[in-house]
């Protein structure tokens, strides 16, 4: 069975972006493994720029990243809120440790054989500010993870909740079933 990580970016456990999330589930849940790690609630500091990993594989901080980097995982979720454009903080937080891959590799020229990944990406916001940049960083992250993103298969999104809440959001379900189609669970 395969397995999927879901990366919470919402501080609502009944908002938006966690109403796609269950729908995602509803519709997956007999055919991949899930674990889930809310941005808010996990322990995942941010990046400090200690400088570390410029000099020694891996990062100085011990925490709840170890559940990202443990690497076990054929499908990654990031789903957020878009919060001034971007995902949220707590979210951005997770993403700027990934950094540590990047300096492992142009420092000490480590790679690391990433299992390849399908990325899908879950985004709500109310209509008033642009998603770009919450795609942008959640590019970062699929690439920094081996997770192939398609823009036109696996992005899952509301994007005026204010007017149309998720739950009422009648293309949810036709975005969910091409992604879910996309994945191939199949196989
Ligand atoms: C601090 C803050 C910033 C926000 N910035 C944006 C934004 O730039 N664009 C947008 O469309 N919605 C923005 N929103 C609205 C949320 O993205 C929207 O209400 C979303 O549906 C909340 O999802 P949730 O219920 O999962 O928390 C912002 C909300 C907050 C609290």
């Amino acid at each position: 069975m395969k397995k999927m990580l879901i990366l919470n970016g919402s501080p609502h456990s009944n908002g938006d972006t966690s109403y796609i999330i269950s729908k995602l589930k509803e519709k997956i849940n007999d055919k991949v493994e899930i674990v889930e790690l809310n941005a808010y609630k996990s322990n995942i500091k941010p990046c400090f720029d200690c400088r570390y990993c410029c000099k020694n594989e891996g990062c100085s901080i011990d925490d709840d990243m170890k559940i990202i980097w443990k690497d076990d995982y054929e499908i990654l979720v990031i789903a957020s809120p878009v919060y001034m454009y971007n995902v949220t903080p707590p979210l951005f937080s997770i993403i700027t440790r990934l950094n540590m891959r990047w300096c492992n590799k142009h420092f000490l020229n480590k790679e690391y054989s990433s299992v390849t990944k399908k990325g899908i990406l879950i985004l709500t916001g109310s209509g008033y500010g642009k998603p770009d940049n919450a795609i942008d960083s959640a590019n970062r992250a699929f690439e920094f993870l081996n997770a192939e993103f398609n823009i036109n298969d696996t992005y899952i999104y509301s994007l005026n909740t204010d007017t149309i809440p998720a739950k009422n959001d009648k293309n949810i379900k036709v975005l969910i079933d091409k992604a879910v189609k996309s994945l191939n669970l199949m196989n």
